[in-house]
């Protein structure tokens, strides 16, 4: 694809998006949020990748954060419109219709962690830690973070990982229910995979609305929410992967869905 920075295969549905830029431990400058949204776009629109699992290349980081040598020259003007584009492109990976499983095989730190809370699900490495640090630098959240995490963890929790700027380690990112699962560096591909395919087992169709059910439901009243949730019951009532998933099950023979 001629990306820099992004490498992207497909394996069993399941397309790997991997952060390519080891020797400063994988930061986002605006290249490499742009090769991102681009990997994305791709994985959107491939017919062979059911999932994505995001995740850095190297053995110390998933993303070190945003590129501080960037920031470090940044205005007013400047600092709003690359937080506003850095939010739309997390926006559509959030928005992407497949699931995105953020596989954190090292630090991520900043909009490293920002990125990862803005996928579905998160995996991370037993030896790593994670967090915000920005405030450290005398800057803050600026790609999601300060909306995400207190979504994710609750106010007190994300006020504390924001506020102290310190990161937290596995168990604690696991009790926080920040990630989903802890494995060692080793096994944390294996692990991730096997999470990716008991998810690509299900309705393709069923994972998009049930999905989008919850994000959007979260922000609203419990009312509104329900109702979302009925008019996207009826959405998937009219689809032909509903009727074979529910005639699959009684005839005793595995679904075979085709996304329609
Ligand atoms: N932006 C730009 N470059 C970064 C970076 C970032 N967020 N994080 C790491 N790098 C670069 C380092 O400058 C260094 O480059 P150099 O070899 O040209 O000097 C390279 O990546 C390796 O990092 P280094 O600090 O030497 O690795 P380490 O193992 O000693 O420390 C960290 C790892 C993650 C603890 C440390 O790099 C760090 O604190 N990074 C910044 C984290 C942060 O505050 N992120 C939020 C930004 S808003």
């Amino acid at each position: 694809m001629g990306w820099t920075h992004v490498r992207y295969e497909t394996a069993e549905r399941i397309a790997t998006v991997t952060i390519d830029r080891p020797e400063k431990l994988n930061a986002l400058n605006d290249e490499v949020m742009a090769e991102i949204d681009a990997a994305f776009a791709r994985a959107k629109a491939d017919p062979q990748c059911g999932l994505v699992v995001l995740t850095g290349a190297g053995e110390k980081a998933f993303v070190a954060g945003a590129d501080i040598a960037e920031l470090a020259t940044q205005t007013v003007r400047g600092g709003k419109e690359k937080s506003l584009r850095g939010q739309a492109v997390l926006g559509r990976i959030e928005n992407l219709g497949k699931p995105v499983i953020a596989m954190l095989n090292g630090y991520a730190f900043g909009g490293g962690l920002e990125l990862a809370l803005a996928c579905h699900l998160r995996t991370m490495a037993a030896e790593t830690r994670i967090g915000l640090p920005e405030v450290g630098l005398s800057i803050i959240p600026g790609y999601g973070g300060t909306q995400r995490l207190p979504r994710i963890v609750g106010r007190g929790r994300a006020l504390e990982m924001i506020l102290t700027a310190r990161p937290i380690d596995a168990p604690t990112a696991l009790a926080f229910g920040l990630v989903n699962r802890v494995a060692p560096r080793a096994e944390l591909a294996a692990q991730t995979r096997e999470l990716a395919l008991t998810i690509l087992g299900n309705g393709p169709l069923a994972l998009a609305l049930a999905t989008e059910a919850v994000l959007r439901g979260g922000e609203t009243a419990l009312e509104e929410g329900l109702r979302i949730e009925c008019d996207l019951f009826g959405i998937i009532s009219s689809t032909a992967d509903m009727r074979e998933g529910l005639t699959a099950f009684l005839q005793k023979r595995k679904p075979d869905y085709k996304g329609l």
